[in-house]
C-alpha cells in the first residue's frame, strides 16, 4: 500500500476505534465506503480540524452515506453530518444532466471524480445559499472532494431528526404551511428549486420541517427548473394529501406566491 494512504487509513482506524461501541453497522459502512480517496479525503478534514471522530452510521444510501461526526471543542462534543458519496454507486448520467445548464459549473468533463466532486460543491453551494437567505437547511460546513460536512440535525444526544416520511407531523396542515414558507423561501431568496422535494428529503426536527438533500437543485433561469419546480409542487401535494392534510395546488401555489405563470394540471 502507499505509504501515504497507510497512513491515512490508520489515522482513519485510529479515529473509528476510538468511538466508544463498534458496531456492526460501522463495519459494514467502514468497508464499504473508505475507498483511498475517500479515507484521505476524511484524513485531511481531521487534520485541518473539522472533526475529530467518526460515530457510527445515520442512513447507508444508495449514492451516500450519512456518518455522525464528533467534534470536540472546549470539552463539550459537538456532532456534525458527514456526507460521503460513493464514487462506484453514483448515478452520473444524472448528476451530468442536473450540472449542464447551470452557469456555475461550466464542465464538459467525463471524469467521475471530477463529477463527484463538483456534484458535493453543487451541494455545499446550495445549501449556502439556502442558509444566507434563512431558508431552514443544515447549516454547511466544508465541502472537500466527495465529502460534505454539515450542521448535524438531531438532539443533544446525538439521535438524529428523523424524516417526515418516518416521523408523521402531529399537526399535518401545520407542518405543510410551515414547509411552503420555508419552500417559499428557497424559491423566491436563495433563488432555487429543490428538485427532488419529498417526505424522504424533509426532516422533522420538533415539530419544523428541516429541508436537505439539495445536490440537484438548480437555480431558477436553469433550462429545467420549472419542469422540477411542477413536479415539486406535485410530489408535495401528494404526499401530504396521503398524510392527511387539506390542500389543493392552487393553495400550495399561491403559498409558494408563484402567481399564475406556471401551468400545473
Ligand atoms: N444534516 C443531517 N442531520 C441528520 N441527519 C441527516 C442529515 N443529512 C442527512 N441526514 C440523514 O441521512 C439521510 C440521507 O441524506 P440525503 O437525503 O442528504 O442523502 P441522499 O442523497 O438521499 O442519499 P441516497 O440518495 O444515497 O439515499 C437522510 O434521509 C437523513 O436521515
Ligand atoms: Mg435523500
Amino acid at each position: 500500500m502507499d505509504p501515504k494512504i497507510a497512513k491515512a487509513d490508520e489515522k482513519i482506524q485510529k479515529i473509528i476505534s476510538e468511538k466508544r461501541r463498534k458496531s456492526v453497522e460501522d463495519k459494514r459502512v467502514g468497508s464499504e465506503i473508505f475507498d483511498k480517496q475517500t479515507l484521505e479525503t476524511l484524513y485531511k478534514l481531521a487534520n485541518q480540524g473539522y472533526m475529530d471522530v467518526l460515530n457510527g452510521a445515520i442512513s447507508t444510501g444508495k449514492e451516500a452515506n450519512v456518518l455522525k461526526g464528533l467534534k470536540y471543542k472546549n470539552g463539550k462534543e459537538k456532532f456534525i453530518a458527514v456526507k460521503i458519496y460513493r464514487i462506484a454507486t453514483s448515478d452520473f448520467k444524472k448528476m451530468q444532466y442536473y450540472i449542464q445548464g447551470d452557469p456555475r459549473f461550466n464542465i464538459k468533463s467525463n471524469n467521475k471524480r471530477q463529477l463527484i466532486n463538483n456534484w458535493v460543491n453543487k451541494e455545499f453551494r446550495n445549501l449556502t445559499r439556502g442558509f444566507d437567505a434563512e431558508v431552514s437547511v443544515p447549516k454547511p460546513i466544508v465541502a472537500l472532494n466527495n465529502v460534505l460536512l454539515l450542521e448535524f440535525i438531531g438532539d443533544d444526544e446525538g439521535n438524529p431528526a428523523q424524516t417526515v416520511r418516518n416521523q408523521k407531523p402531529e399537526d399535518v396542515d401545520d407542518f405543510l404551511d410551515k414547509l411552503l414558507f420555508e419552500t417559499k423561501k428557497f424559491i423566491h431568496d436563495a433563488n432555487l428549486i429543490h428538485g427532488d422535494l419529498s417526505t424522504f428529503n424533509i426532516l422533522n426536527k420538533d415539530e419544523n420541517p428541516v429541508i436537505i438533500d439539495v445536490s440537484q437543485s438548480v437555480v431558477r433561469d436553469h433550462p429545467i427548473a420549472n419542469e422540477l419546480l411542477v413536479r415539486d409542487i406535485k410530489n408535495i401535494f401528494n404526499e401530504f394529501k396521503k398524510l392527511g392534510a387539506s390542500t389543493s395546488i392552487k393553495e400550495i401555489k399561491e403559498k409558494l406566491d408563484l402567481g399564475n405563470d406556471l401551468d400545473i394540471d
